[in-house]
């Protein structure tokens, strides 16, 4: 991994400041990260947005955020201090003159700091906003370093990545003309995880599980996100998207990458990116007859009352997928890709089933004794390891055990605060290892649009499941 810079002076610029990502994912990250004492000793966050605010307006909103977040009211000695970072600068996305204004507050931290610093922008917007942002952005110079050496400028950038591949070229095309690649960090939180941040440390700092890893050895691998969660107040949004486009497209191709990507010969982050995307360009592209033996969809009963959703709304909202990488070390492995809302119980994990082994020691009476390895998220955070023992006794007898790792009961994190901490710091730390690059984005969508564009032809039909049960479990294993 790159080495950290260390207590830089940052800007950190949001547009859209009183957006709904700032609200539910960044500003609780910021906080968590001045708890902690990760922030750089200088540090400001410039809101920028339509409202006629003071930077005291703005304080007191995100103070109201940071309390909504926590469920409770604040002490002043716990959040003043934070608030203290905030300033607002007030402007219209498309007026050159407001660009003008944020250089002028940029400027005035800089002189109060005797520094230049870095600079930070995040886009807490709507996607048809990016184009005039960006624009603006970089005609303003404000996207221009001091100098070469001195303060850099950084573009966090929010999935959805495009709609397909036809429309994220076009935002990488865009990205591309203004910024170059080391300036744009593309979010995945899911890369973020604890969990799966450790499966690359799983496999490469243990041989014992490299060198079986692979088409030799394994039989299938499972990657499950089943979320508790329903659609709730992003009816719009999500119904213009649906599961696969919402976590397949992204979070659970990212697992499957990490889970199958050749060794790194170096922790490097270009190489980690280089060494998902090969894997993930491996995808093999599925063919309307494989999708429609090998792809199952639905929906829940309900979704369609939600506020935002068209009353005949076709969109799935669970989806298994089985997918085969054109790779030599994975020649035939399944990879089954499931996710759903509204399904019970989170469950969000990684099973690696292994084959048997031959001549096998296995109990009479048919059933084979296969290993199982599980990284699991939810709803702890856990690597199992499953193997077949000797019982003791004079008999001769085998019996499933396994060996546990627990990392942390899992129950007492708040969604995406610490994963989104851990992004914002690598991005001010200038460590790309954990963001996408533009070569995973085209690969994923390679893979995806065929399906999304077959499902929108009826070439699978919608089944639909009760919510909060997993019954649409069992129906779908008609295909694995
Ligand atoms: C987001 C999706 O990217 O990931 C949400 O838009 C989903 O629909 C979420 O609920 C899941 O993230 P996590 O971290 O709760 O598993």
């Amino acid at each position: 991994m790159a080495a950290p810079e260390s207590n830089i002076p940052t800007i950190f610029a949001a547009y859209g400041a009183t957006g709904d990502l700032m609200r539910r994912k960044v500003l609780p990250a910021l906080f968590y990260l001045h708890q902690h004492g990760e922030l750089p000793a200088m540090f400001r966050v410039v809101g920028f947005s339509r409202r006629d605010w003071s930077d005291d307006e703005f304080q007191g909103y995100v103070r109201g955020v940071l309390e909504e977040h926590a469920g409770k009211s604040m002490r002043d000695a716990d959040v003043e201090p934070f608030l203290a970072l905030f300033k607002f600068q007030q402007g219209t996305f498309d007026d050159a003159a407001s660009y003008q204004a944020l250089k002028k507050t940029f400027d005035e931290c800089d002189t109060e700091w005797g520094v230049c610093s870095n600079k930070l922008f995040y886009l807490s917007v709507a996607p048809e906003y990016y184009n005039s942002i960006l624009h603006h952005l970089s005609a303003s110079g404000l996207t221009d370093p001091c100098d070469p050496e001195e303060g850099w400028t950084r573009l966090i950038v929010e999935k959805p990545f495009g709609m397909d591949s036809g429309t994220a070229k076009k935002i990488d095309e865009l990205l591309g003309k203004l910024f170059k690649e080391e300036q744009i960090y593309r979010i995945d939180h899911y890369l973020a995880k604890e969990m799966l941040q450790n499966i690359l440390t799983f496999r490469f700092a243990n041989n014992l599980f490299e060198i079986p890893w692979g088409a030799t050895l394994i039989e299938s691998v499972r990657i499950r996100v089943l979320e508790k969660l329903g659609v709730e107040k992003r009816g719009a949004f999500y119904d213009s998207v649906g599961a696969l486009r919402d976590v397949g497209q992204n979070h659970l191709l990212q697992m499957l990458a990490l889970v199958t990507m050749n060794h790194p010969e170096s922790f490097d982050a270009r190489v980690i990116q280089k060494r998902r995307a090969e894997i993930l360009e491996a995808l093999h592209p599925l063919s309307e007859n494989d999708i429609k033996k090998s792809t199952f969809r639905a929906q829940y009963e309900g979704y369609r009352e939600i506020p935002g959703v068209a009353p005949n709304s076709q969109t799935e909202t669970y989806f298994k997928i089985c997918a085969k990488l054109a790779h030599p070390r994975w020649r035939d492995v399944p990879f089954y890709m499931e996710s759903g809302k509204r399904l019970g119980e989170p469950l969000k994990e990684i099973i690696v089933t292994f084959k048997h082994s031959t001549p096998c020691l296995c109990p009479p009476g048919g059933s084979h004794h296969k290993n199982e390895v599980i990284f699991r998220m939810e709803p702890r955070e856990e690597i199992l390891i499953e193997f077949w023992s000797k019982k003791p006794g004079f008999s001769f007898l085998t019996e499933r055990r396994e060996f546990h790792y627990m990392l942390r009961e899992s129950s007492a994190r708040a969604q995406y605060v610490e994963e989104y901490a851990k992004l914002m710091l690598d991005c001010i730390r200038g460590d790309q290892t954990l963001f996408i690059s533009t070569r995973e984005i085209h690969a994923m969508w390679h893979f995806v649009d065929p399906i999304i564009a077959a499902w929108h032809t009826g070439l699978v039909p919608l089944s639909t499941y009760t919510p909060d049960t997993r019954n649409v479990l069992e129906e779908s294993t008609s295909i694995g």
